[in-house]
């Protein structure tokens, strides 16, 4: 810290990192590189005429209530039709009760890990995982447990086995961030089952699943053990991510925890916000947007595949995802994605070093690239570039 203050970080702020990707986003954003490196939706999904119309309803019909401090839970429209939404498409049976909003499910991670996490206290995670719930779980001081995963997420024998005593253990089901990876059926049997049985509570984090290509992924785990498994969505990738509007499904008994922590945190998400974001999706708005999210989304996917295959080919390794934003490039062991990334940004390209992404014994020699926030002829052009550096280097 600055020499010149006498203030002195806790703890757990030396515990806080600043996040690799944001440090590498700062450097492609220049213009000329193509970035397959950030996470971002595409800009061009977002439904700015509806929100328009509805900032200018929300103002002219409630702008009193529109504009005061709210109820820290959220907004109780809004909390109903996030209910009825995973009733319906996630096989819960939950009621808004249970619902809080978030300033975005990263919120949510925050206030999860306030609850449940003393320090030292162990939590289990997948191997990578998402590098903001690391930074969110951080602070709190616990140690991390990386679970032996696969293709399609953590094996069951490695959760249970590293059950005892854990606080939950942190799942990403549908269309991971980073690999793309989806659970399958019988995986999320084997999680369930082998969590209820060590008692080992699930908290899990679906905001990519509604972005699936050809078929929609199997229900959520919280709609198999609804009171041992804490939910988070998020409208970030269906709507629009400036919002910064998520949802927390708790059981019952942890709810008052967690809305204590919201209001301490910041008493409640934006009302304005929340009023517009439920004016837009209020009357079946989603069952039109979503599936073109998805049809755009599945054209970049096709775009990426095509191009790793003619330039990538017997030099790197991937499963096609099938939802979600994100390609995982497994390169030849020898090549350290870190030291290749100043190459490829040079060479006009960017991708997220995959090591990031790991709470322990991070593999270098993978890395993330995301194929929706480029259109097609760019994806070419990154995949072409990125080719060319990993030819150097190979
Ligand atoms: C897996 C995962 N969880 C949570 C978040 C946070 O999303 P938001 O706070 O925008 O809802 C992200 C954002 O990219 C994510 O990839």
């Amino acid at each position: 810290m600055n020499a010149k203050t006498p203030f002195t970080p806790a703890r757990r702020a030396e515990r806080m990192n600043p996040s690799i990707i944001r440090e590498i986003l700062k450097v492609t954003e220049k213009p000329g590189i193509v970035s397959l490196a950030g996470g971002l939706p595409s800009a061009d999904t977002f439904p700015v005429q509806a929100m328009r119309e509805a900032c200018t309803k929300v103002l002219r019909d409630a702008p009193r209530e529109a504009l005061q401090y709210a109820a820290s839970e959220g907004f109780a429209p809004l909390r109903e039709w996030v209910a009825a939404h995973l009733n319906e498409h996630q096989r819960m049976n939950v009621t808004a009760v249970q619902v809080l909003i978030p300033t975005g499910s990263q919120q949510g991670l925050d206030l999860a890990a306030k609850v449940l996490i003393d320090n030292d206290a162990r939590v289990l995670v997948e191997t990578p995982t998402y590098l903001g719930a690391l930074q969110a779980f951080a602070p709190y001081e616990p140690t991390i447990v990386a679970l032996a995963s696969d293709h399609e997420g953590p094996l069951p024998d490695a959760l249970a086995a590293a059950a005892g005593g854990a606080r939950f253990a942190y799942l990403l089901p549908n269309f991971q961030n980073p690999t793309g990876h989806v659970y399958s059926e019988a995986r999320r049997t084997a999680i369930v089952v082998a969590a209820q049985e060590q008692t080992l509570p699930l908290l899990e984090d679906n905001p990519y699943g509604d972005l699936w290509f050809d078929a929609p992924p199997p229900p959520s785990l919280a709609s198999r053990w609804p009171e041992g498994v804490l939910y988070l969505g998020s409208f970030s990738k269906v709507l629009a991510p400036g919002l910064r509007l998520g949802y927390i499904v708790a059981p019952p008994a942890l709810y008052p925890k967690l809305l204590q922590a919201k209001q301490a945190a910041d008493l409640h998400t934006p009302i304005f916000n929340q009023r517009i974001v439920h004016e837009v999706i209020r009357n079946g708005f989603l069952d039109t947007h979503v599936p073109a999210i998805r049809a755009r989304y599945k054209l970049h996917r096709d775009a990426m595949q095509t191009s790793l295959v003619k330039h990538l080919s017997g030099i790197a390794q991937w499963v096609t995802p099938v939802g979600g934003m994100f390609f995982w490039l497994e390169l030849p062991a020898h090549i350290d994605a870190v030291a290749l990334l100043p190459k490829a940004v040079e060479a006009g390209m960017a991708f997220v070093p995959g090591a990031a992404f790991y709470a322990s014994a991070p593999r270098r020699n993978t890395l993330r690239l995301s194929f929706v926030t480029s259109p097609p002829q760019q994806i070419e052009a990154g995949i072409a570039a990125l080719a060319r550096v990993l030819k150097a280097a190979a």
